[in-house]
């Protein structure tokens, strides 16, 4: 049985595949078919932080693909009173088909997993959110920006950002990475992300030069200051990311036509400009539309991978 709690447990083939699966789930739906592949499953879905796209799109997800999703709030489970997750875990599964977790610590999935009889899927934790990530590539794929692709990051070392160096380094295309002195990625993940870099070929850049990484791209790409669990740093991290707004000027220093991503939320006149956002609107909404279906293909994904 799989999981899918980070791109690292996953080949260059089994992605690519699942992002195959995602164009052709999406060609379905956009006729009005709605293939049941999952009829009469049911997703758990924990939530340990907010969230609009992962639930909605999760539990439409589900829905169109004939089964259920069961939201669960952290606050209302046994889960916020103390019980532990394995607990929750060996519980749970023995009722659902699958199950979907937002939470903190990488490790609490890596826990969950190691208890659960079915198969568990990130929706984001402080170290990855994987399934973002195929959604931003199946942009890409549909917008043509897959060919040889160069994506800046600019902004905070953060699940992003490691997802980012993670898809790249499986892909074997270029990255650079530009975050503000004392907002690096995380040590571990990048000695990871280049040992499959090297088998790979991708090419991944760290630095501390916004402009230098944008440069030439043919994807800029940024996400929020302020993750969820940072509200308080928060004056500390805007004065601490002076001149990292990715704004018009900054954008002109990449290819023409080069594609602005954000997972969303946005929080415009910080991270990003109110120009460049409207201008990429199209692209930015794509690709949170394609949370929907490239999720609906992990979870088909897993479901036939469930018994080998
Ligand atoms: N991008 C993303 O995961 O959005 P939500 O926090 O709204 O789920
Ligand atoms: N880095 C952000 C992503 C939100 C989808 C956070 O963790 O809050």
């Amino acid at each position: 049985m799989r999981h899918f709690l980070t791109l690292k447990d996953f080949t260059k083939e089994e992605i690519l595949e699942i992002i195959e699966l995602a164009v052709k789930i999406k060609k379905q739906t956009k006729k009005g078919k709605f293939k049941p592949y999952l009829k009469d499953q049911t997703l758990g879905m924990i939530f340990e932080k907010s969230s609009t796209r992962t639930r909605v799109s999760f539990e439409v997800g589900i829905h169109q693909l004939g089964g259920k999703g069961l939201f669960l709030s952290s606050n209302d489970l046994q889960l916020g009173r103390g019980e532990p997750m394995k607990d929750t875990a060996r519980v749970i599964s023995r009722m659902v088909d699958m199950v979907m977790i937002r939470t903190f610590a990488q490790s609490t999935l890596e826990e969950f997993a190691a208890y659960s009889k079915v198969p568990v899927i990130s929706g984001l934790s402080d170290s990855y959110h994987p399934v973002q990530l195929m959604a931003d590539y199946m942009t890409m794929v549909e917008h043509g920006k897959n060919i040889a692709p160069i994506v800046a990051y600019v902004g905070d070392g953060n699940n992003m950002t490691h997802s980012w160096l993670m898809m790249a380094a499986k892909l074997g295309f270029e990255l650079r990475v530009a975050t503000p002195k004392g907002y690096e990625v995380d040590a571990k993940i990048l000695e990871d992300a280049l040992a499959f870099a090297k088998e790979s070929g991708a090419v991944i850049k760290i630095g501390h030069d916004p402009k230098k990484a944008i440069k030439g791209a043919s994807v800029v790409t940024t996400d929020t200051w302020v993750s969820m669990g940072q509200e308080a740093e928060k004056a500390k991290r805007v004065a601490d990311f002076h001149g990292f707004m990715v704004d018009e000027k900054m954008m002109t220093l990449a290819q023409s036509g080069a594609m602005f991503l954000h997972c969303l939320p946005a929080y415009r006149g910080y991270e990003v400009s109110e120009e460049v956002f409207e201008a990429h609107a199209d692209e930015i909404f794509d690709e949170a539309e394609n949370r929907l279906h490239a999720q609906k293909a992990v979870m088909v994904w897993l479901d036939r991978n469930r018994n080998k």
